[in-house]
């Protein structure tokens, strides 16, 4: 089993396990020199379905699928969050294995953050794609995302990294860091996995209480609905109405946007469509999103 105190071990499958960059890298270095692209999956942990679809869809690229696992601090707005966030280390490098990585770099905070680097989070400003909806809700996230992401593209040199659309807006702010950075990484969007029901896969679901399991089947109906009407912004509106009647739920936003800038989405506008909603439900704050169907 891996621990944190090795740098570098084999776990499951021959699947690799380090803590630091370094071993990383040399790792790397033989795949790299034969041509093989080095596809990376950024993740903070407690793997479920969406995870091992992101690695599955990363293992159609390249044999060389590195999963990175770090519970970053910077991007959690409350410290009571970031104290919820479940953490199984050996658990996800076991599915990892299974999943078909080449390996898991978990590093630890000093080598992702030297010196004070995590003291200092730098303001990120991509117009709406950082301010509206997520940016809104959770002042800060998008700074602490970008912090990481950036230097975890340092530690790892990728040359593919995958993001799962479950957080649409999140994907669109590291493709726009891409873009502005000119970052030689190309960034591949991994649709959501849903339960049977349509309930978009979260690690937060597992502190849904039975009743809130069921109330937050709405989120995923009502986006569908939205996605499907004739004026998606009229039923946007309502579908919102309709969460907030539910006890258990404290809609934040049911917003249609235009899916690359996150401009309020309005017909005249040529740009793919997206509806996104994030509420509180029994207390766990869920998001989900999904494509405006073409008119
Ligand atoms: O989506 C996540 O799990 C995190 O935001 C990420 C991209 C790993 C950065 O910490």
């Amino acid at each position: 089993m891996p621990s944190t105190s090795s740098t570098f071990t084999k776990v499951l499958n021959n699947s690799a396990f380090c803590t630091l960059a370094a071993d990383l890298q040399s790792t790397l270095r033989p795949f790299r020199a034969a041509g093989e692209k080095v596809v990376f999956v950024p993740t903070m942990g407690a793997f479920h379905a969406g995870h091992q679809s992101l690695i599955n869809a990363a293992r159609g690229i390249s044999s060389q699928v590195w999963v990175s696992i770090f519970v970053n601090p910077t991007q959690f707005n409350k410290p009571s969050d970031l104290a919820a966030y479940p953490r199984q280390l050996d658990a996800d490098c076991r599915l990892a294995a299974e999943a078909g990585a080449a390996g898991v770099f978990a590093p630890n905070f000093q080598e992702v953050y030297p010196g004070l680097q995590a003291n200092t989070v730098p303001e990120v400003d991509y117009g709406l794609l950082t301010s509206a909806l997520e940016g809104q809700q959770r002042p800060g996230h998008f700074n602490g995302v970008v912090q990481v992401v950036r230097r975890l593209f340092e530690l790892v040199d990728p040359d593919v990294a995958m993001f799962g659309e479950k957080d649409y807006q999140q994907f669109a702010v590291v493709s726009e860091l891409v873009r502005r950075e000119k970052l030689s990484v190309e960034i591949v969007g991994v649709p959501t996995v849903r339960a049977a029901d349509g309930l978009a896969l979260s690690s937060r679901n597992v502190r849904l209480s039975e009743d809130a399991r069921r109330s937050a089947l709405r989120l995923s109906e009502e986006i569908k609905a939205v996605a499907c009407a004739p004026n998606p912004n009229l039923a946007a509106s309502q579908a919102f109405v309709r969460l907030s009647a539910d006890p258990l739920i404290a809609p934040e936003y049911l917003s249609v946007v235009a899916a690359d800038t996150f401009e309020n989405w309005t017909p005249e506008l040529s740009t793919a469509a997206r509806v996104l909603v994030a509420a509180q439900v029994g207390g766990v704050r869920l998001i989900d999103n999904i494509a405006v169907r073409p008119a």
